[in-house]
């Protein structure tokens, strides 16, 4: 009986969803805690691609019981998407699928306003993927959303969108010069979209205890980055939920109290990228940018727009530590670093002149924060065929090793390639 909770130590895109696809072997309930769809995570099992956006990655092992948490934000009509891909794929997940009733649902004003926002910050824009996540987060704390659970009820349903529906119009016609949305067609959409996702509806919070109380394993699968988080990332350009661990619990409703055996997994990339605006201290802008963004196929996953590239910035690293209370850690993309002479790994900045070791948390600093590198030597060899650690070219194991002795936090699992079998294990999770 154990609850792991994967994080991402960055700005999201570390990994999680392969490492997540891993560990799912040995998990009985998988679980989103936040976020929606800005979310993209690729698993790669023998050659068959999935892309999860709303579904937990885990759900790709048969029989794992699936869980859309409290604190996600959800588009029904992706989230079909998604079900009916894998049922394509062989593999279904309907009886094995809930969808908490607390969630907020996405709207299409969501997606609007997200463009309109964009556009109205003009050069200070955030860069968000455009599905609507910042505003239906909005609408959930100012008391204007919509939740997974309306949706059971038809009549209260169109009430609750008449009330939303007719704010928004008068934001979009009065505030921003925009054709109104019309209520019937997004009633029809959302009661047809209610029709199908009832099943799914559940009480996830009082399962995931119940699962938790049973003696299953539960891995809480984290999306984006400790840095996208909306307290402890680079405000204002996060995103607006908590990828954070206790953000995980938060998500699931799991107390915290209850759990006695949590594991907290931090997956870190062995280079760093960002995909959107913000500050990057590390962020490299010429030719190895882009040798790591080719080599690496950083393009994003939900968007398609080529990531921002640098060395692994381990001042963000031993932040992510701090913030989410990481007891083990991921390190992903190592084959990715073959072929570079000389590696780095950012381990302090100098700001006004000053050597500092952690993550300024005044805005104004940011930028300022120049990367004092610690250089390693690389290797030449392509290691994405290497099947046990100690068969890593010995300055492989001593790039790794340096993170491990940097953190102080052991390096459970290293990950040399896409697939599910590049996968070298240095200590069992679960
Ligand atoms: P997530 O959002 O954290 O789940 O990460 P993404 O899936 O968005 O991005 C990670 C990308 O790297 C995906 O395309 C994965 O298939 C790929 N990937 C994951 N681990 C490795 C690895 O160890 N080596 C290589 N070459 N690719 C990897
Ligand atoms: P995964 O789970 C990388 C970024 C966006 C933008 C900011 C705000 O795949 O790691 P939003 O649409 O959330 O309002 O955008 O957050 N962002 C991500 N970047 N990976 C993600 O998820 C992300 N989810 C949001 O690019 O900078
Ligand atoms: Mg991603």
């Amino acid at each position: 009986m154990a609850v792991s909770i994967v994080v991402g130590t960055h700005w999201g895109d570390e990994g999680k969803g392969k490492i997540v696809d891993y560990l799912g072997e040995n998990a009985q309930v998988v679980a989103r805690a936040q976020g929606g769809n800005n979310a993209g995570h690729t698993v790669i099992v023998e050659g068959e691609k999935y892309v999860f956006h709303l579904l937990p990655s885990g759900v790709l092992h048969p029989g794992k019981v699936g869980i859309l948490g409290d604190g996600m934000v959800v588009d029904p009509s992706s989230l079909l998407g998604e079900i009916d891909f894998l049922r394509q794929k062989g593999k279904d997940v309907s009886e094995r699928l809930f969808l908490s009733s607390k969630a907020h649902l996405v709207l299409p004003y969501h997606r609007i306003l997200d463009g309109i926002y964009e556009n109205i910050r003009g050069g200070r824009k955030l860069g968000t993927t455009g599905k609507g996540i910042g505003p239906a987060y909005e609408d959930k704390v100012s008391r204007w959303g919509i939740r997974v659970g309306d949706l059971e009820d038809e009549k209260l349903f169109a009430q609750k969108l008449r009330v939303a529906l007719d704010y928004k119009n008068l934001l979009l016609e009065r505030a921003f010069n925009q054709p109104p949305l019309p209520y019937d067609k997004i009633l029809e959409d959302y009661l047809g979209y209610a029709s199908l996702l009832r099943p799914y509806i559940a009480d996830t919070s009082k399962m995931i205890y119940q699962f938790y109380r049973e003696g299953k394993n539960i891995l809480i699968e984290g999306a984006q980055g400790t840095m996208l988080d909306l307290d402890h990332g680079t405000y204002p350009f996060v995103t607006s939920s908590y990828p954070v661990a206790a953000g995980s619990l938060l998500g699931v409703g799991l107390g915290l109290g209850s759990i006695s055996n949590l594991e907290v997994l931090g997956v870190c990339k062995a280079y760093t990228t960002r995909v959107g605006e913000g500050p990057f201290p590390t962020e490299l802008r010429e030719e190895m940018g882009d040798y790591l963004r080719d080599k690496g196929g950083e393009y994003g996953a939900t968007t398609g727009r080529p990531r921002r590239c640098g060395w692994l910035d381990g001042v963000i690293l031993r932040y992510a530590a701090r913030i989410n209370g990481i007891t083990s850690l991921a390190l992903t993309k190592l084959d990715v670093l073959g072929g570079i002479d000389s590696l780095k790994v950012c381990r302090a900045y100098l700001v006004e002149g000053e050597e500092v070791d952690d993550f300024p948390v005044s805005s104004h600093l940011w930028d300022k924060c120049e990367p004092v590198y610690e250089e390693m030597e690389g290797w030449e060899e392509d290691i994405s065929s290497v099947s046990s650690y100690y068969d890593l070219p010995s300055s492989a194991q001593r790039f790794v090793e340096f993170i491990e002795d940097f953190m102080q936090i052991p390096i459970a699992i290293v990950s040399v390639g896409k697939e599910r079998r590049n996968t070298l294990v240095r200590k069992e999770i679960f």
